[in-house]
C-alpha cells in the first residue's frame, strides 16, 4: 500500500489533491500549521516518521507581487524545500510530484511554450519557482514536475472568485486583454495528476525512471485574462446577482504591480497527453464543470 505525504493541504490544489489522491494510498496530509517547509529539520524528520512512498508538493509560496519584496522567503519555500524533497526522495527511493509555474517563461514566445523552451523568468516569484525545477531535476530522484498557469479554484480568493465579487459591487469592470495564459482548474489539476500517478504506479520502476521530468499541465487552449472574465461573468449561475452593466477592456500598464508578468504563457501540454493517454479538457469546458456547482 502506498502512503503519499501530500504537502499544502490547504491550497487552492493541495486540498483537491487531498480528495483525488485518497484512493491511490494513505494519505498523511499537511499544510503550513502542522509542518512548515520553510523547516528543514523538521521537514526530514517528517519524512523519516511518515515513511512515504509517494510525495505530492502543493505547498508554495504564490503570491507573486508579495514575493518582490521577500525574495529569501520565497525561495526557502519555492527553491530549498523542493530540494531538500527531491534529496530525501532520492535516498529513500521515493517518488516525487511537484508543481511549478508558466512565470518560468518570459512570454515573448508566439506560440504555446513547450517543455524544452527558453526560460527566462520575469519575477521573483518565477525565478524561485525555476531554481526549485532545477534542484529537483539535478537531484537525481524520480520526480515529476507538472509546470501549470492561471490556477483557480472556487474556495478562497483566485481570479474567478474576484470577478465574481466585483461583479457584484461594481458596475463597471476593467480587465487585462494583453495577458494571454491557460486558466486551469484546481479540480481538474489534481484529477489529471492522480490519474496520471496512477498510471506511472501500474507501468512501474524502469518506466517511472524513463519517463520522470518536466510536464505541462493546464487547461487547454488559451486565453486573453479579458476573455477569461467575459466567460465567468456568463457562467455565473446567480448573474442575476450581479451589478455589473460593461466590462471593458485593459491595458497591464494601467494597473502597475510590484511584479512584472509574462505577456503570453500558454502551455502546450501534448507531453503530458500522449506520455499518460490522457485528455486534458478545453479550459472553457472546465470553467463551466467548475461554475455549475458542486
Ligand atoms: N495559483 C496559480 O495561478 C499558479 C499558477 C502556476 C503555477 N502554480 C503552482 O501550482 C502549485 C499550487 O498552487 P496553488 O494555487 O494551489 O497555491 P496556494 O493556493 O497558494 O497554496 C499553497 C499552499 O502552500 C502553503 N504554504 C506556503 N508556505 C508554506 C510553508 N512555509 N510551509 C508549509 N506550507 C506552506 C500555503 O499555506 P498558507 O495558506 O498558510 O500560506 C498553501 O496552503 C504551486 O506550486 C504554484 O507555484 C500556481
Amino acid at each position: 500500500m502506498n502512503r503519499i505525504l501530500l504537502l499544502g493541504k490547504n491550497g487552492q490544489l493541495g486540498w483537491e489533491l487531498w480528495r483525488t489522491l485518497a484512493p491511490l494510498g494513505q494519505m498523511i496530509a499537511v499544510d503550513r500549521q502542522d509542518l512548515d517547509v520553510t523547516n528543514q529539520g523538521q521537514l526530514r524528520e517528517a519524512i523519516a516518521t511518515t515513511s512515504p512512498t509517494i510525495i505530492v508538493n502543493a505547498s508554495a509560496f504564490t503570491d507573486v507581487d508579495g514575493a518582490e519584496s521577500k525574495p529569501q522567503f520565497a525561495r526557502a519555500v519555492n527553491r530549498d524545500a523542493p530540494a531538500l524533497l527531491a534529496d530525501e526522495s532520492r535516498q529513500r527511493n521515493i517518488i516525487l510530484v511537484h508543481y511549478s509555474t508558466d512565470f518560468v517563461f518570459d512570454g515573448l514566445e508566439k506560440r504555446a511554450y513547450v517543455e524544452d523552451d527558453f526560460t527566462n523568468p520575469l519575477n521573483v516569484y518565477g525565478k524561485s519557482k525555476l531554481e526549485g525545477e532545477q534542484e529537483v531535476l539535478g537531484s537525481g530522484a524520480i520526480a515529476f514536475i507538472f509546470r501549470t498557469s492561471w490556477v483557480y479554484s472556487l474556495r478562497g480568493n483566485g481570479f474567478v472568485s474576484k470577478v465574481l465579487r466585483w461583479a457584484r459591487e461594481q458596475e463597471t469592470l476593467r480587465v487585462v486583454d494583453d495577458q494571454i495564459g491557460s486558466p486551469t482548474w484546481a479540480r481538474m489539476l489534481a484529477e489529471l495528476t492522480a490519474l496520471a500517478l496512477h498510471q506511472a504506479l501500474i507501468r512501474g520502476p524502469d518506466w517511472l525512471a524513463e519517463h520522470r521530468g518536466i510536464y505541462h499541465l493546464a487547461g487547454s487552449g488559451a486565453a486573453t485574462r479579458f476573455e477569461w472574465a467575459q466567460a465567468i461573468l456568463e457562467l455565473d449561475p446567480r448573474a442575476s446577482e450581479q451589478r455589473c452593466k460593461a466590462l471593458l477592456p485593459a491595458k497591464t500598464d494601467e494597473f502597475p504591480t510590484p511584479a512584472r508578468r509574462p505577456a503570453y504563457s500558454a502551455l502546450d501540454c501534448r507531453k503530458f497527453e500522449q506520455t499518460f493517454g490522457l485528455r486534458i479538457p478545453p479550459w472553457h469546458e472546465s470553467l463551466e464543470l467548475a461554475m455549475s456547482g458542486d
